[in-house]
């Protein structure tokens, strides 16, 4: 069966506000990565509206940033927050709309740090798909160069519920916008077909506004769920050597958290 992304990454304004609370957990994660390997030239795959990518420019070191994502919204979003960024961190940046599993950038081989933050990988639907992806990474890597991996482990028991049939309903958040204007509710609903290893989530988006007014809308994604050795082996496969794993945004051994975070590299 062909999966495909679903709608949800098309309400930019929201999902920014939805995944503020990810920042604090991840961010310093990666302000610490570029820290430890002072780069020249990073390129962050499927970077979104700019969460991460916008902390990284004010980071120590002064490296060129490239972005990679397939949905125009989020550039042009990521575009219009650049904006209000100086000349110098401005001149930094240069992004491009395009699928991860089929890029060819012009700085191909000189890249020296490429990541693939927060479950972007899940993505990746098909074999093929992801073995593309991992080729393409590598060869745009400089010799040395290092790939990094970000996704959760899958929970056996959270997926028990949505085991071929439906999982029920909760409440995943509630979200203040910072205006005050609304708050939102956001609920959940998964089903997870273990044969493919894919869960397809039904998110309902309620906003409750201050007028006393309330909009409600659906929006759906699919998720192909990475088991850990399958990871590593993908890495493997396509040449790279795994140099560390760890298991959480704290730099803890695998294991230890709820994250698979694989540093891969490509030998000198
Ligand atoms: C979970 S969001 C992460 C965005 C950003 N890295 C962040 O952490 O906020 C996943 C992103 O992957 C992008 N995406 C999905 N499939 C893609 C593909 N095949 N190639 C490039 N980007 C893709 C989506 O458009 C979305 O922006």
């Amino acid at each position: 069966m062909p999966y495909e992304m679903g709608e949800y990454y098309k309400q930019v304004d929201d999902y920014d506000l939805e995944y503020q609370s990810q920042s604090e957990q991840d961010l310093p994660f990666w302000r610490e990565l570029v820290v430890r390997y002072m780069p020249e030239h990073v390129l962050e795959l499927a970077c979104g509206s700019g969460r991460i990518g916008l902390e990284l420019l004010h980071s120590p070191g002064s490296f060129i940033l490239e972005g990679l994502d397939i949905e125009e919204g989020m550039l042009k979003a990521y575009r219009r927050k650049l904006e209000s960024e100086p000349e110098a961190v401005q001149q930094r940046v240069l992004l491009h709309q395009g699928d991860m599993s089929q890029f060819e950038l012009a700085n191909k081989g000189k890249f020296d740090l490429i990541i693939l933050p927060f479950n972007s990988i899940c993505h990746l639907y098909e074999i093929e798909q992801q073995l593309e992806t991992f080729r393409a990474v590598y060869e745009h890597l400089a010799p040395g160069g290092r790939f990094v991996v970000d996704t959760f482990v899958p929970d056996i028991d959270y997926l028990s519920d949505a085991l071929n049939r439906p999982s029920t309903v909760y409440l995943e958040d509630e979200i203040e916008a910072p205006d005050g204007e609304f708050t939102m509710l956001l609920y959940t609903t998964r089903k997870y077909d273990a044969f493919e290893q894919t869960q397809h989530i039904t998110w309902t988006h309620e906003k409750f506004f201050e007028n006393g007014e309330n909009e409600r809308y659906l929006s759906r994604l699919d998720m192909h769920l990475f088991f850990p050795r399958e990871l590593q082996m993908l890495f493997i496969a396509t040449g790279f050597r795994v140099d560390a794993l760890y298991g959480d945004y704290h730099w803890n051994p695998f294991g230890k958290g709820t994250r698979q975070i694989v540093i891969g590299s490509k030998p000198a």
